[in-house]
């Protein structure tokens, strides 16, 4: 079968190879995969920046956002059937098998010592079958065919979105405007998501105001800034609920000013320059007085997948075909290559094996 893989050890080895068509143990799902979405971190592992081989192996199968059709399953115990549309989650749990990743919640893992299919010890599904342990998989709606490949990213914003809530449960809140800094895929659908909560939301990129991405935040009714023109310190607005999805130090240090009083940040970003922060004693004793909370957040479990899902129906519901626009590029897989060199208009590129 045909397979996208690479090692993070050789800069910009990613290529196609053949390799043999996986063999589910029992219990396990065999995938035919329909597409995947090539994100940062894809183009991060291939630039040998991040991701970690599995065992004995000297590539690792890339393609962590993905949709796929079973195959063959054990129909008994699953609660699947072949022929289900299904989106499959990324962490699998630690050797510890620690508090959070024995009850459900692998992104919260306390070890470290997680596995990720596509990006960390465990092969991804940029290959024409994969298998998956099926308590990990998230049944899609046939409705939602053609976008759930973004579930993916989708499920990365609902958790950033429901902790700010669950954390913001210490006191009396009831947010009105949101930021959010950084318009690529996971910065659109936190958008869309706060859109859907009834937040007024700025979404804020440096594309200019006639681009797709403003265009997609202008459709749902947000406000986009061009940070080029109008740089978040000179807003006058302040936010409620920051949400930091530009992953550059200086674009998330410029937002700080503008969390207003019992606000909450969230940072999404892998921040790689190291960049000193001028009075760093201000932004603290700003946080004090304004009781404000900053916070990062990882990865993300079934429940953000399944909330993701909910979501996605109500936006195609809602604001119709907007999803759609997010995927700008949809390729065969003999292209891949195209996928780790994106264009400036290109918001999601999708690599198809159907
Ligand atoms: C994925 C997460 C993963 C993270 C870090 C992201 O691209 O969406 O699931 O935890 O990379 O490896
Ligand atoms: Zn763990």
């Amino acid at each position: 079968m045909r397979a996208i893989v690479t090692n993070p050890a050789k800069k910009n080895s990613v290529k196609l190879v053949n390799l043999p068509k996986p063999v589910p143990k029992r219990k396990e799902a065999l995938l035919r995969t329909t597409c995947v979405g090539i994100d940062g971190t894809d183009r991060e592992i291939n630039e040998g920046l991040y991701g970690t081989l599995p065992e004995d192996s000297d590539h690792i199968v890339l393609g962590h956002e993905a949709l796929a059709t079973i195959e063959k399953i054990e129909e008994t115990t699953s609660g699947f059937s072949a022929g289900d549309l299904v989106v499959p989650t990324v962490r699998r749990p630690c050797q510890e098998n620690c508090l959070n990743c024995r009850t459900g919640e692998v992104d919260m893992c306390l070890t470290g010592n997680y596995f990720e299919h596509g990006i960390y010890k465990l092969d991804g599904f940029a290959s024409d079958y994969a298998v998956s342990d099926p308590r990990f998989l998230i049944k899609v709606p046939e409705e939602l065919k053609d976008i759930a490949v973004l579930l993916e990213p989708m499920s990365v914003a609902e958790k950033a979105v429901t902790h700010c809530f669950k954390i913001q449960q210490r006191t009396r809140w009831k947010p009105k405007k949101a930021l959010v800094n950084g318009a690529g895929p996971v910065g659109l659908l936190t958008t869309l998501i706060l859109r859907l909560r009834g937040l007024e939301v700025y979404a804020a990129a440096t594309r200019t105001k006639d681009s797709q991405k403003s265009k997609i935040v202008n459709c749902v009714g947000g406000t986009y800034v061009n940070v080029v023109e109008t740089p978040i310190t000179e807003l006058k607005e302040k936010f409620d609920i920051i949400i930091e999805a530009t992953g550059n130090v200086s674009a998330a240090l410029g937002t700080l000013d503008a969390l207003g009083a019992n606000g909450i940040l969230c940072f999404l970003g892998i921040y790689r320059e190291k960049l000193a922060c001028e009075e760093f004693g201000k932004v603290l004793t700003s946080m004090v007085l304004k009781n404000q909370v900053i916070f990062g957040s990882v990865s993300s479990n079934k429940t953000h997948f399944e909330t993701g899902v909910e979501d996605m129906l109500k936006i195609k519901r809602r604001f119709k075909s907007v999803l759609n626009q997010l995927i700008t590029n949809k390729i065969q897989v003999h292209k891949f290559r195209e996928a780790f060199q994106p264009t400036h208009e290109e918001i999601k590129t999708v690599i198809c094996f159907d």
